[in-house]
């Protein structure tokens, strides 16, 4: 019989075959310092693009605050048992009033993290007769709740609204023919790769024609996309369409949680039976306070999200201009698309970091096709305008070292931990 950690050891997969090289460098890096637009990097100031602190709350001085003050005040056991057993508070219900009312839901009901709630925010709507149609490029949670799923799913092509008919008219066929079931469409409002928008509107649009509820992911339009910021079905004009609203809180609100809104009924039935909050600890007190303050920042201050694209516009019309292919996005999330192997890309992020002090993450087979490589940068609304002309010019001068070659070589760089 094998042993199943013989097997594993022997193949560490596409991302741990490199961790002896880039362990602590590529993968891994510890970011230092108070988080902003600049942090420090093996004890060295870098210019950061890889953080989803959107509107800069993070180190926001009220959030910081509100934060100590309800360490102190609450400790983090507070409260003790799931929200069903003895872990509700007053609080946890008055976020989630606040949450349902930015969202123009009639209710809310808070998640302990976005991909475990996602997770079981699916597994708790369908059954074994039900059928899940959800666009391919869907964040791994939601890839992870479909595959809990027992019965069908249809996939759509990424954003392609002929095949997400397609697939409608599929499922529907099945439902008759089973006579049971129905159909729950899953996708994103941003899909935080690319930077694109999902097609709401027009996916909206279908259920003039095909009987099915709308299960969104916001995560990266929480905060950054509608007038009032309350995401990318508000920027689209379907917010009442939408049947839930799904966004986590580690991006706009630089926290951790997420939650889920929709029809009274529908939030009910969800708090008395899904799985990820009846068998888990509730959210703790300083969690629950910091959203609080951080929600109310968000509604309050229109102009953090104003900077945010501000800086956004500037960054992604410098790349355009430069010649820089930044794809599809309609968000502020820009990525920046290459040629070259995985060795080249790492050799010219190390190159990035260590003589242009830029630090940006990049995406790298095998979660895009070999040969491609996406430098992905989040703007926020604390980048300064120098940060952004640093940033263009590193980006000019190793993008004509790529061509050139000059950053082709046989192995990752070995840049682990000394
Ligand atoms: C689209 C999307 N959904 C869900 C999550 C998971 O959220 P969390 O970090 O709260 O688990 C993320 C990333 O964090 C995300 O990008």
């Amino acid at each position: 019989m094998a042993d199943i950690f013989e097997k594993l050891l022997r193949n560490q997969g596409p991302l741990g075959q490199h961790r002896k090289r880039a362990h602590g460098y590529f993968s891994f890096p510890k970011l230092e310092g108070e988080i902003g637009n600049r942090m420090k990097f093996r004890g060295k100031e870098k210019i950061v693009w890889s953080l989803n602190n959107y509107l800069g709350l993070a180190n926001h001085p009220e959030v910081r605050k509100a934060d100590a003050d309800a360490a102190a005040k609450y400790g983090l056991a507070l409260p003790m048992g799931a929200r069903m057993m003895s872990g509700n508070s007053d609080l946890h219900e008055q976020l989630e009033a606040e949450l349902a009312a930015y969202e123009a839901k009639e209710d809310a009901i808070l998640l302990n993290f976005g991909y475990q709630g996602m997770v079981s925010v699916i597994d708790v709507l369908v059954g074994r007769h039900d059928v899940i149609v959800y666009d391919a490029e869907s964040h791994a949670c939601i890839i992870d709740g479909v595959r809990l799923h027992p019965g069908h799913r249809y996939v759509f092509k990424h954003n392609d609204v002929e095949d997400c008919e397609k697939q409608l008219q599929r499922a529907t066929a099945l439902i008759e023919k089973q006579g049971a079931g129905g159909i729950l469409l899953i996708t994103e409002g941003v899909f935080g790769m690319a930077g694109d928008q999902g097609k709401l509107k027009e996916v909206v649009a279908l259920k003039s024609k095909y009987s099915f509820r709308i299960l969104l992911d916001d995560a990266h339009g929480f905060g950054t996309l509608g007038k009032t910021g309350a995401g990318a079905s508000e920027e689209q004009g379907v917010q009442d369409e939408i049947d839930l609203y799904f966004s986590t809180f580690a991006k706009s609100m630089a926290s951790i949680g997420a939650f889920v809104a929709g029809d009274k009924a529908i939030i009910d039935y969800i708090r008395y039976s899904i799985r990820s909050q009846i068998f888990a600890k509730s959210l703790p007190m300083p969690l629950v306070v910091g959203n609080l303050k951080r929600l109310e920042l968000l509604r309050n201050h229109p102009e953090y999200k104003d900077k945010l694209w501000s800086n956004a516009r500037k960054l992604q019309n410098g790349l355009k201009e430069k010649g820089f292919d930044i794809g599809k996005t309609d968000s502020v999330v820009s990525p920046v698309y290459m040629k070259g192997g995985v060795e080249e890309a790492t050799t010219m992020v190390m190159d990035l970091r260590e003589n242009y002090n830029i630090f940006c993450s990049i995406v790298l087979y095998p979660v895009i096709p070999k040969g491609h490589i996406i430098f992905r940068l989040i703007p926020t609304a604390v980048h300064t305008d120098e940060d952004i002309a640093l940033t263009l010019k590193a980006f000019e001068e190793t993008k004509e070292k790529l061509d050139l070659g000059a950053y082709r070589t046989e192995a990752i760089p070995d840049m682990a931990n000394a």
